[in-house]
């Protein structure tokens, strides 16, 4: 079997606030979707991976990545995306060769995730999940609310059991088929699938959870960014 990864780096950014887009934004001078792609590339089993650029800036996010040394085992590839994750992903779908049957899609905003949480997650799938979600139990309680008028509290509708509760990360992976069926059945404006195995669960097929790691948070706001210097800082000591 052969394994690709999809990283979805065509976002702005909007909440890491004005700058160049999330995925050019440095870590420690690096790009943050060098280090992603170099975190896919750190599995031995991932031979391609396929990267999701911002359609406005595909000849540049091309640049970036041939300025910096990759794997030579693992091939990069760079395609236009679309306006919301959903879309950029199915495009990336779109450019995998045939002979591709386990992929990993993996967002450009997780740079730091080891390589073991890779492994493990397309170990899983190899081990004949269909679907995998690398994720970890929550800090904080969470409440559903109903929402209100700007500036009005809102409502607590329900406070789910924190134990059951799961904070999902990337990279997700799945059988090929099965992820692109998701992909052409789920529409791209679909309510509010935030992520890939969400689709996959909407048409009904068993998606599990395999353990996550702390490094591979999503770097959303600026201070996530202070965090993740803070994590290459520690590794480089
Ligand atoms: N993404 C994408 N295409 C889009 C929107 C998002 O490929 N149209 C990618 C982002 O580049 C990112 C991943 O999906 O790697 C997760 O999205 P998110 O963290 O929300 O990034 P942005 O959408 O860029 O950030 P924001 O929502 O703050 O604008
Ligand atoms: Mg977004």
């Amino acid at each position: 079997s052969r394994t690709a990864a999809v990283i979805p780096a065509a976002g702005k950014g909007v909440r890491l606030g004005p700058g160049a887009p999330k995925a050019l934004r440095t870590l420690s001078g690096t790009p943050m979707l060098v280090h992603a792609v170099r975190a896919m590339a750190a599995s031995r089993a991932v031979s391609l991976v396929v990267v999701v650029a911002p359609p406005d800036d595909v000849a540049g996010v091309k640049n970036v990545l041939a300025e910096h040394a990759m794997s030579d085992r693992t091939e990069v590839l760079v395609v236009a995306g679309g306006d919301t994750r959903q879309e950029s992903v199915r495009l990336g779908l779109d450019a995998l060769p045939e002979d591709i049957d386990i992929v990993l899609v993996h967002d450009a905003a997780r740079p730091l995730v080891p390589v073991d949480t890779v492994d493990g997650v397309i170990e899983a799938v190899r081990d004949g999940a269909q679907a995998v979600v690398p994720a970890l139990p929550l800090a904080d309680t969470v409440k559903e609310v109903e929402p209100a008028e700007k500036g009005e509290p809102e409502p607590v509708v329900a406070t789910p059991e924190r134990a059951r509760l799961r904070a999902v990360q990337t990279p997700q992976g799945f059988d090929r088929d099965t992820l692109v069926r998701a992909h052409h059945i789920v529409r791209p404006d679909g309510e509010g699938a935030t992520d890939c195995a969400g689709m996959v669960e909407r048409l009904g097929g068993p998606v599990v959870v395999v353990p996550g790691h702390e490094e591979a948070f999503k770097v959303t706001r600026p201070l996530d960014l202070v965090l993740a210097e803070a994590v290459l800082a520690r590794r480089r000591a």
